[in-house]
């Protein structure tokens, strides 16, 4: 797990605009000095995060905008070559992802809002 920092959390959006097994939000981080994208989606209740990158090739996965989970809403897939990953680890299950993972950002949701947790590697993509 990437070292903490001392930043705030970051808000994301409502607790209610993450429906279960629905469409992802999407944000952008800055990691290592890159602008990337990531998403948020729940699943069995749980919000989680993303980088919007397989870890097949470093590519977006989403088929269309916010949309992560494969026909029976069960795994993550990327649209790219059918890599599927476990919505709550980001691990892969089958595909060229083959061992890989998803590079996971932490949410604390609570009192109705969904935030994110920046890190030294990983910050909002307003800052420098
Ligand atoms: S780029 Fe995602 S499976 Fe190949």
């Amino acid at each position: 797990m990437p070292e903490s920092d001392p930043r705030p959390l970051q808000r994301l959006c409502a607790s209610a605009d993450l429906a279960e097994r629905g469409k992802a939000v999407s944000f952008d981080v800055i990691q290592w000095r890159e602008p990337v994208r990531a998403f948020a989606l729940r699943y069995e209740g749980q919000a989680v995060a993303y980088l919007n990158r397989c870890a097949h090739v470093p590519t977006e996965m989403d088929w269309q905008e916010g949309e992560f989970l494969d026909r029976d809403r069960r795994y993550i897939m990327c649209s790219i070559h059918g890599a599927a990953y476990e919505p709550l680890t980001g691990h892969c299950v089958i595909g060229p992802c083959q061992r890989g993972r998803l590079t996971k950002i932490e949410l604390t949701e609570r009192e109705g809002e969904v935030y994110w947790h920046p890190t030294r590697d990983t910050q909002p993509a307003f800052e420098d």
